[in-house]
């Protein structure tokens, strides 16, 4: 079903943890065809989240209605918490909710695990990705993750 509201003050975004409730609603996100070059399935993610005991799996819901994805995971390299993984569902895409989505998840993992230097990476293309976190306000630090950008913010 498709949103009606494009505002995106009218939807209550939160973030909660993907379990035996949610996850096939996580696993029937889809996004545009043109942007699977920027993400995997939201299935491989879960089974990603399941088996490498590295990334944890959040399930990104506008009222109570599940609307994407992303996966969080600390890397004890440079002691950052990462977001991966981020998908809104492409029929409520650019509506400000994955801004939301992103802002929701840092206040939620500084509150409950005191994380404070947050990084996530996407390819040069995405001008989506890259203005939606920039609204958020990560800057683009000139490093490379493989083929992607990498951009940071401390909070
Ligand atoms: C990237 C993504 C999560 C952004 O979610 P969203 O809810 O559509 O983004 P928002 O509505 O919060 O938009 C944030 C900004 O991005 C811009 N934007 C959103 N979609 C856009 C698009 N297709 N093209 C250009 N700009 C776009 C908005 O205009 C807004 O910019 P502004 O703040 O300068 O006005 C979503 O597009 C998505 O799921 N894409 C496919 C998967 C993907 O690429 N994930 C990221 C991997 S790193």
């Amino acid at each position: 079903m498709a949103p009606p509201e494009s505002d995106s003050s009218s939807y209550n975004v939160s973030i909660r943890p993907v379990d035996s409730k949610n996850w096939r609603d996580v696993a029937a996100l889809q996004v545009e065809a043109h942007q699977r070059n920027y993400v995997a399935d939201p299935t491989y993610y879960l089974a990603l989240c399941c088996y490498d005991g590295l990334w944890h799996p959040m399930a990104v819901l506008a009222g109570e209605k599940v609307i994407g994805f992303l996966m969080w995971a600390v890397d004890d390299e440079d002691g950052s918490c990462w977001l991966g993984g981020i998908i809104i569902d492409r029929r409520w895409q650019r509506r400000g909710l994955g801004r939301k989505a992103v802002e929701a998840t840092i206040e939620l993992l500084a509150k409950e695990h005191g994380y404070r230097d947050f990084a996530l990476s996407y390819q040069p293309g995405n001008e989506a990705a890259r203005r939606a976190y920039a609204a958020v306000g990560f800057e683009e630090t000139g490093e490379q993750e493989d083929d992607e950008v990498v951009a940071r913010l401390r909070r």
